[in-house]
C-alpha cells in the first residue's frame, strides 16, 4: 500500500519543535483546529487523517495498529521530524502509545488524551464485532449516529449544537470500509500497559472530566505508571476534550510544552 496516499497537513515553521496530532475515531484531523491555530506560531504542527478516515483513502481496509504505526513512522521519516511530540486522542492515543513503544528514540514527548494503554477486553471485542455487523446490515451512518453522541458531554451537545452537528455530519460521511478497518485494528491491538513504566520521554495525560469511554479515574491510574508524567482533567468535557473545552485544554498543553521543550 503506498504510504504517500495518507493526507498530511502542516502549519508553522518547519524549524520549530514538531508536534504530530493524531485524531480519534471516527473523526479526522480538523478536530485539532483549535489547538493548531494557537500553537502554529510556536511549533511545527503536523496533523493527518488516519488511513480510512477523513480524506485518507480506505483502500482495502485491512488495517492493524501496527500498520497505523507504520504510517506514523513514515510521516516522521518523510518530513524529517526531529523528535516530535505526539499528541493523540483515544484511537490516536493508541497509535501514539504503541508508536512510542516501538520507537521512543525517535520521539520527544507524549500528550495522551482520553485514551488507554490496555487492549480491548472480550466485552469490547464483542462490541466491535456488533458494530461491524451493524454497518454491514444497516449502513455506516446508523453506526456513527449511535457512537458519536457518547463521545461528547451532554452539555456540549446542547450548548454547541452547531459545532457538534458539523462534526457529526463529517463523521457521517465516513467510508464504511475505513470505519470497519479501524474497528478491527483497535480490536486487535496489543496491551501496552507493561511499557508505561519504561517511558522516559516527558508525558502529559489529559482527560475530560465527563469522559465515559476513558474516565478520569482510569487515566489517573495510567499516569501513575508513567514516571515524570502529569495528569490534567478538563472541566465540562467528555471524551473529545480538545474540542469541548479548547481554552482549558490549550493552556494545559502549552504549559507542558513550554516546561519541556523551550
Ligand atoms: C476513539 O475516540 O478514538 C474511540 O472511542 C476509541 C475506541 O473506540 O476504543
Amino acid at each position: 500500500m503506498p504510504k504517500q496516499e495518507i493526507q498530511i497537513f502542516t502549519l508553522g515553521k518547519s524549524e520549530r519543535k514538531p508536534i504530530i496530532f493524531i485524531h480519534g475515531f471516527p473523526f479526522e484531523h480538523h478536530m485539532w483546529d483549535k489547538q493548531i491555530n494557537e500553537l502554529k506560531s510556536l511549533y511545527y504542527c503536523v496533523a493527518y487523517d488516519i488511513r480510512g478516515m477523513g480524506v485518507s483513502p480506505a483502500g482495502d481496509g485491512q488495517f492493524t495498529m501496527e500498520s497505523f504505526v507504520d504510517d506514523l513512522e513514515f510521516i516522521i521519516n518523510d518530513f524529517k521530524l526531529d523528535k516530535p511530540v505526539l499528541c493523540g486522542l483515544s484511537m490516536g492515543g493508541y497509535i501514539a502509545l504503541r508508536g512510542a513503544e516501538r520507537m521512543e528514540y525517535k520521539l520527544g514527548g507524549l500528550i495522551l488524551c482520553d485514551t488507554k494503554s490496555e487492549a480491548d477486553t472480550d466485552e469490547s471485542k464483542l462490541k466491535r464485532a456488533e458494530g461491524i455487523k451493524k454497518i454491514n446490515q444497516e449502513g455506516v451512518q446508523k453506526f456513527i449516529t449511535g457512537f458519536v453522541p457518547n463521545c461528547f458531554a451532554e452539555s456540549f451537545i446542547s450548548s454547541s449544537a452547531r459545532e457538534y452537528n458539523e462534526i457529526l455530519s463529517k463523521a457521517l460521511n465516513s467510508d464504511s470500509i475505513g470505519v470497519k478497518g479501524c474497528l478491527l485494528a483497535m480490536q486487535g491491538r496489543t496491551d501496552v500497559t507493561p511499557y508505561l513504566s519504561k517511558i522516559k520521554i516527558p508525558s502529559l495525560v489529559v482527560c475530560g472530566e465527563e469522559d465515559k469511554f476513558t474516565p478520569p479515574f482510569a487515566m489517573g491510574k495510567m499516569m501513575e505508571k508513567i514516571k515524570n508524567s502529569k495528569f490534567i482533567t478538563i472541566p465540562g468535557a467528555g471524551h473529545m476534550s480538545p474540542v469541548e473545552n479548547p481554552e482549558f485544554f490549550n493552556k494545559a498543553i502549552m504549559v507542558f510544552l513550554k516546561e519541556n521543550f523551550n
